[in-house]
């Protein structure tokens, strides 16, 4: 039987995941492409790392020992940063490789560059494990709902964010508290920054942007807020207007404008997102014909991520690459003026000249939280916010129903 030849690029959580599954899951790799799926070579940073390997695979440090084995057919890149993953893909598809990679900042700063040379060169870049780990979600986007529009995609992105939320809420627990228990279990690294600021979820939002209108917003146009300034009030708040806070990535069609976002907003509990836990992902896929399509799924860790990277090299096999479909939309960023509903947690100043909709107090030790509903633009509300030190601000972006009846019971 003839072979695929695969070298991975780092060899850390997700290279041993990939190199675990070659092994417990050949049978089926050969079943479905009459090939048998052999790891040749592994590229790493330290070479003198105790590594539990087969004897024949060439471990090295050095890029250009790894791409000249002979009839090397794919790369499977799992390093962390744009460089040197994006110098070693560039290499790779100058080789006429084909590149699966798991890796999203590299993605989320260089895809179009990296996508343009796959063309050139006549080679595939597939990138599932870069978004939602083992959630099949860009497969589906690109091959899968192609006669719909994709006209809004809301998800929660980065689990350790979600874990921290949702365990707060059970807990009743001090943002500190629960980002420290994610550190020992493994959730959050020790510069927990990028998850919990936001950048984590916002690099796999512009990944997605790309693959549906072919390029990405300008940064700075992202309102990109983290998870920070949480507490246990904003969560009670949340809860009596039958909500949770969920940090939630959003990129939205609507009037020929995009608008695209990552922050901790109110979901009620009608909604999918509602309902996911712990370090779950999930995302929330609208399109034009089909109406509104969930998928919820673990979001990192050595196998779903695996997972992901095996089904884009047999989708490397066994579907043709398919052509982004350009958008009929010119690629304007919405302003900042459009007014939306916020929950303000704490105390408002009288003076603020706010479109206040409910104002209603909530039990909390030997004091009360003061909850307002207002209608505002995110300008107004950034610069009351500033002004008031013990205030917060979450939008409203669903449609909260039984708010008046909550309220006002
Ligand atoms: N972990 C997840 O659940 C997950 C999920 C989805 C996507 N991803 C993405 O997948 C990528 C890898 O994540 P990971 O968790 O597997 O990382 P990791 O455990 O830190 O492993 C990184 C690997 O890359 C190697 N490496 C680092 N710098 C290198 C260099 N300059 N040259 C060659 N090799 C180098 C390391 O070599 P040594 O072994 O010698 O140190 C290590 O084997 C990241 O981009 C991440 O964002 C991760």
């Amino acid at each position: 039987m003839s072979e695929i030849k695969v070298a991975l690029l780092g060899f850390g959580t997700v290279g041993k995941g990939v190199y675990q599954v070659v092994q417990t899951h050949q049978k089926r790799l050969e079943a479905i492409l009459h090939k048998k799926v052999r790891i040749v070579g592994i590229l790493v940073q330290d070479e003198t790392k105790q590594r539990d390997i087969q004897a024949d695979i060439l471990l090295s440090s050095n890029i250009e020992d790894i791409l000249q084995i002979s009839d090397l057919d794919i790369v499977m890149e799992a390093i962390v940063g744009v460089e040197p993953g994006y110098t070693y893909i560039r290499k790779a598809m100058e080789r006429g490789l084909h590149v699966i990679t798991a890796n999203k900042e590299l993605l989320a700063h260089k895809g179009y560059e990296l996508k343009r040379k796959a063309q050139q060169h006549g080679v595939r870049l597939e990138y599932e494990a870069a978004v939602a780990g083992g959630i099949p979600i860009i497969r589906t986007l690109k091959h899968v709902l192609r006669v719909n529009e994709t006209i809004k995609v809301e998800a929660i992105l980065n689990g350790t964010s979600n874990f921290i939320l949702s365990t707060m809420r059970e807990n009743q627990a001090a943002f500190v508290d629960v980002l420290a228990v994610a550190q020992q279990k493994g959730y959050a690294e020790a510069d927990p920054s990028n998850d919990i600021d936001g950048w984590d979820a916002f690099y796999k939002l512009m990944i997605i942007s790309e693959l549906l209108f072919g390029h990405q917003p300008a940064w700075d146009k992202v309102e990109v807020q983290g998870i920070r300034n949480i507490q246990y009030e904003h969560l009670l708040a949340a809860k009596s207007l039958d909500a949770r806070m969920k940090h939630v990535a959003t990129i939205e069609i609507s009037g020929g404008k995009i608008h695209a976002s990552v922050e901790p907003i109110l979901i009620p509990k009608s909604h999918a997102l509602y309902a996911v836990e712990g370090v779950n992902n999930a995302i929330n896929v609208t399109g034009d014909v089909v109406g509104e399509l969930s998928f919820q799924g673990p979001g990192a860790g050595a196998l779903p991520t695996a997972s992901a990277m095996l089904e884009d090299l047999i989708s490397i096999y066994e579907l043709k690459e398919v052509s982004s479909i350009p958008t009929a939309q010119t690629f304007v960023e919405t302003n900042q003026l459009q007014e939306e509903e916020w929950l303000l947690v704490g105390s408002l100043d009288p003076v603020h000249q706010l479109h206040r909709l409910d104002q209603w107090e909530i039990p909390y030790g030997l004091s009360t939280i003061t909850c307002t509903r207002v209608l505002a633009n995110n300008e107004l509300i950034k610069s009351i916010v500033k002004q008031c030190d013990q205030l917060e601000a979450f939008k409203m972006k669903h449609n909260f129903v039984s708010i008046n009846q909550k309220v006002l019971a």
